[in-house]
């Protein structure tokens, strides 16, 4: 039975509280820690957690024997403190994401995770749907060829009041705009599917959000070994959310949302459709199975196996550092005007959070700071239907 901590319990700790409460016979919730503790009080009597204890420190919680699991669900600023605190202390930790606000901080994570020998995991709960997973399966089956283009379209909408929150459009708390927060998601996917490109040429601006420090958009150009190109758009002005990843590959143009096409050439180099071959992506696709779990509890299921079976967890901290690299070069080709190489260096300006915050730009200042917004529930996105 693994007993579990919840670090920071506003919006998204729900998922995580009522991921664990799926598999009430594995883990209990035995602690809760909010640095406003009136919002972990609130949340123990919500989900009628009767003997978790609460707290307004998570230093309180790293000498408790009883904890083996701790879900890091705080503004970003704070998750490298938090993971390598616990992780130090004999901990398994799972942290939401962005994994943190700087390749250097990732790197003290993985360190302290090295040390510990205890399991870490970040947040990418949008890998654990029907279909991406099996946009992935499609993509790996060997019937594609090489990918020549992606393009992903994260597109979100927040409203102006969103980056009120004391936390939110501030370079130094949120660490970044809709590219590290919200895009997120997307670029992992695309690190998951690519790996990592070799160069990067961006794009940022603040359309639309006058109180944010941060951007709302950016446009970046991705170049891979081998030539491929992506085209990734990470915004917070896009009514709808109409949110996309689509390859191109050497045979075929395949997404999620799932869609097929593939053109086959004429003798004049003009296409024709694949008929045979959609055909025979479509029945591949429509004979993977569908996920037990999705989402965080899905996420959270595999790390608790990985923890009970002694294996690695399938979200691991080096693809959430990957992710962060992606967007770090995002950061570092649109604040410097120029295309960035990627791996990116370790003395790189863009390296540190000090660094970041002396080479960025402020969009705009934050013209309010409040403690809470009405808790009138969340939508994650990125789904992939
Ligand atoms: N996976 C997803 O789809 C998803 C969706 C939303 C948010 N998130 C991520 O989850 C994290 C939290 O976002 P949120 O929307 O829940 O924010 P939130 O403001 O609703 O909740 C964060 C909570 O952490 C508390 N907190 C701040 N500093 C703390 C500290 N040092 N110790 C303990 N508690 C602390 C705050 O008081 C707050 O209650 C962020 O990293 C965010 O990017 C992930």
């Amino acid at each position: 039975m693994l007993k579990v901590a919840i670090i920071g319990t506003g919006n998204i700790s729900t998922r995580h509280i009522g991921a664990y409460l799926t598999f009430p016979e594995r883990c209990k919730i035995v602690a809760l820690c909010d640095i406003f503790p009136e919002k972990a009080e609130a949340k123990k009597a919500e989900f009628g957690l009767k003997d978790a204890k609460v707290c307004a420190s998570h230093r309180e919680l790293l000498d408790d024997p009883e904890i083996d699991l701790v879900s890091v669900c705080t503004p970003p600023y704070v998750h490298a403190e938090i993971a390598v605190d616990f992780l130090r202390a004999g901990k398994n930790v799972i942290v939401e994401k962005p994994m943190a606000a700087s390749l250097e901080e990732c790197d003290q994570i993985l360190a302290a995770e090295r040390e510990s020998g205890k399991t870490l995991s970040v947040i990418a709960q949008n890998r654990f749907t029907n279909p991406y997973m099996h946009l992935k399966a499609i993509l790996d089956g060997g019937k594609l060829g090489k990918i020549v283009h992606a393009q992903v379209d994260s597109y979100w909408w927040r409203g102006h009041c969103y980056y009120d929150l004391w936390w939110r459009g501030s370079w130094e708390k949120e660490g970044g705009g809709c590219t590290l927060n919200h895009a997120v998601h997307h670029i992992d996917m695309l690190g998951w599917m690519m790996g990592l490109p070799e160069s990067v040429t961006a794009v940022l601006s603040n359309a639309s959000h006058d109180n944010a420090e941060v951007e709302d958009i950016s446009i970046a150009a991705m170049r891979y070994p081998g030539g491929a190109l992506a085209q990734v758009t990470s915004s917070v002005i896009h009514h709808g959310e109409e949110q996309q990843v689509i390859f191109q590959t050497e045979r075929a143009r395949v997404s999620a949302p799932w869609k097929v096409y593939a053109s086959l050439s004429k003798e004049n180099g003009f296409p024709y459709r694949n008929e045979a071959l959609e055909a025979e992506l479509q029945a591949d696709y429509d004979a993977l199975p569908d996920l037990p779990y999705t989402g965080h509890t899905a996420q959270i299921d595999n790390v608790m196996t990985a923890i009970e079976t002694g294996t690695r967890p399938f979200i691991d901290g080096v693809s959430g550092r990957r992710t962060i690299e992606i967007i770090t070069a995002i950061y570092k080709s649109g604040f410097e005007g120029r295309t960035v190489a990627l791996p990116l260096q370790l003395d790189d300006p863009f390296y540190t959070v000090g660094g970041i915050l002396k080479n960025v730009r402020h969009f705009y200042e934050k013209s309010a700071s409040v403690e809470n917004l009405a808790d009138s529930g969340i939508t994650v996105g990125g789904d992939g239907k």
